[in-house]
């Protein structure tokens, strides 16, 4: 599409969108992009480096629009098992990103959130990130939040040890353990759930990603890779999610 019908076909799509019923969270699986280098015969961090130009589209788009938080699966703790040089390289991207981004997500009164083991992740990773959340720390817009060696299984048993910790020595009693009270203990403590899913690349699974947290979310799936998903897409993933009838296990009046 020549890039002034995609300018027209967005200014369209975003005109139809609603801002009374925006979704609150929205989390993303960016995925499909080995598959996109591979289609063009490029190496699969060409594919990582694409998909650094849709994340960025995608946060502008979600700032635009007003959206209040953006959970993005950048690497799962089953990540690791890629060769080495490829976990070397996706090590990289969050510093690479930030030195680059860090000032324009400050102007925009970004909160960058983190969830996941960061403590395993590489030492200059783990400054980055850490400068980024020190930098955006008392900001009070848009909360961007990444998951970094975040698996949900893992997630779910380190809350379950902590709660655990807290019955054994006495400052918790069993029948206190609440829903709310367990998801307090989640790494998205203190977030709500996100309203909308996004996963590009066909893959029709969720892959260890927020499970305890997707209870009630609507999903949306596309066959785009996400290095070629663009705002217009995901101004359509909203647009879809605005038509769906969310009744969280009840019924709507007749
Ligand atoms: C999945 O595609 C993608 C990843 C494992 C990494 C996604 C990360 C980014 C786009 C950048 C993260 C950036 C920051 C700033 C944290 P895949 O490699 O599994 O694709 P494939 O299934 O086609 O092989």
């Amino acid at each position: 599409m020549l890039s002034r019908d995609r300018k027209k076909n967005e200014t369209e799509l975003t005109r139809l969108i609603s801002a009374e019923k925006l979704p609150g969270h929205v989390a993303i699986i960016m995925d499909g992009n080995g598959r996109w280098a591979r289609k063009r015969g490029l190496p699969r961090i060409a594919g990582h480096r694409a998909g650094i130009n849709t994340l960025k589209e995608v946060i502008t788009c979600s700032y635009e629009l007003g959206i209040s938080i953006v959970t993005l699966y950048a690497f799962s703790t089953e990540n690791w098992k890629r060769p080495r040089w490829e976990v070397e390289f996706l090590m990289s991207l969050p510093g690479e990103y930030l030195h680059k981004e860090l000032q324009s997500l400050i102007e925009k009164n970004i909160i960058i959130k983190t969830m996941g083991n960061l403590e395993q992740l590489p030492e200059v990773t783990q400054r980055a990130i850490n400068n980024a959340l020190e930098a955006t720390r008392d900001n009070s817009g848009m909360i961007l939040n990444f998951a970094l060696n975040y698996g949900g299984r893992n997630e779910i048993l380190n809350a379950v040890r902590k709660i655990a910790a807290r019955v054994k020595e006495g400052s918790l009693k069993t029948e206190e353990i609440s829903e709310d009270l367990f998801a307090g203990y989640l790494d998205t403590g203190g977030l709500p759930d996100p309203d909308l899913l996004i996963r590009p690349s066909g893959e029709l699974r969720i892959s260890n990603f927020l499970l305890w947290q997707l209870a009630y979310t609507e999903l949306w799936f596309t066959r785009i890779l996400w290095p070629d998903f663009k705002k217009e897409h995901f101004l359509k993933a909203i647009l879809d999610y605005q038509e769906r009838e969310r009744r969280f296990g009840g019924i709507n009046k007749l």
